[in-house]
């Protein structure tokens, strides 16, 4: 007997023991948490970066700021002349883009030809222009599966989800993401953020493009949650969906 017990001990302690293997599994099923995506979507200074950026780093996530991603490709375009306008110059300057990506702490930087953006694309021009540039289809298809693709990079770096901030990603890039957030405020109070921000930008009509586009147009996707973060500092909207995502995950 004694023999038969000590056989069973050695078959389920030696290294590569099934029985092992098997509870070894199991503990990291569940103790690993499933990759979580969390969508935000909103106008111009609805406070999307800013209540992103936080939530990243509460929940180990990767920051992906698509806005800066249409920024970038904006001012690449700009850079080489080639208008919105011009169809044809602009879809074979598409193709010529190359995309990486490079974190930057928890922030996902698109790469272009191996360059990462710099200050210009929150400058004024990039601001008057942008808009025009991502109603484009060409432009919105090109940027799809590198955006859908963030998940491998996060994953890849050990993060435990993403947030990706933008105008379609509940409705388009991730229609099933685990949390759908809508943030809206009042345009007069997000005119005045942007203004202590130091920036020139006309959001009133960035936001009546960006809403009025035929391609995936800035909605509230059915389904979402939506805040109005008029009234709410940003700590206060940050508890908000914090204490939503804690309530689902725990
Ligand atoms: O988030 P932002 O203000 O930096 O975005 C700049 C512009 O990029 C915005 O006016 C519209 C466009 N955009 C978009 O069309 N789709 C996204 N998912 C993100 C931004």
């Amino acid at each position: 007997m004694i023999y038969w017990l000590t056989y069973v001990v050695i078959l389920c302690f030696c290294n590569d023991s099934p029985l092992l293997l098997y509870l070894r599994a199991r503990l990291a099923m569940t103790s690993t948490p499933s990759f979580i995506i969390i969508a935000i979507d909103g106008g111009a200074a609805s406070g999307k970066s800013s209540t992103s950026k936080i939530l990243a780093e509460r929940f180990n996530l990767l920051h992906v700021d698509t806005g800066s991603f249409y920024r970038h490709i904006t001012h690449e375009l700009l850079r080489r002349g080639v208008l919105p306008t011009n169809l044809a110059a602009l879809t074979l300057a598409l193709t010529e883009l190359n995309f990486t990506t490079q974190l930057q702490g928890r922030s996902a930087q698109l790469m272009i030809g191996g360059q990462p953006a710099d200050h210009e694309i929150r400058g004024q021009n990039v601001n008057e222009h942008v808009s025009h540039y991502a109603a484009i289809p060409a432009v919105r298809q090109k940027l799809l599966g590198y955006q859908r693709g963030q998940v491998a990079v996060a994953q890849q770096h050990g993060f435990r989800g993403l947030v990706m901030e933008g105008r379609d990603i509940g409705s388009v890039i991730f229609p099933a993401a685990d949390y759908r957030f809508f943030l809206h405020a009042d345009p007069i109070e997000r005119a005045k953020r942007r203004a202590r921000e130091g920036q020139l930008d006309s959001i009133a009509e960035r936001d009546r493009l960006d809403s009025s586009r035929k391609a995936s147009p800035l909605v509230s996707p059915t389904g979402a949650i939506a805040i109005d973060s008029t009234f709410l500092t940003l700590e206060q909207v940050v508890e908000k969906m914090a204490a939503m995502i804690e309530k689902k995950l725990s």
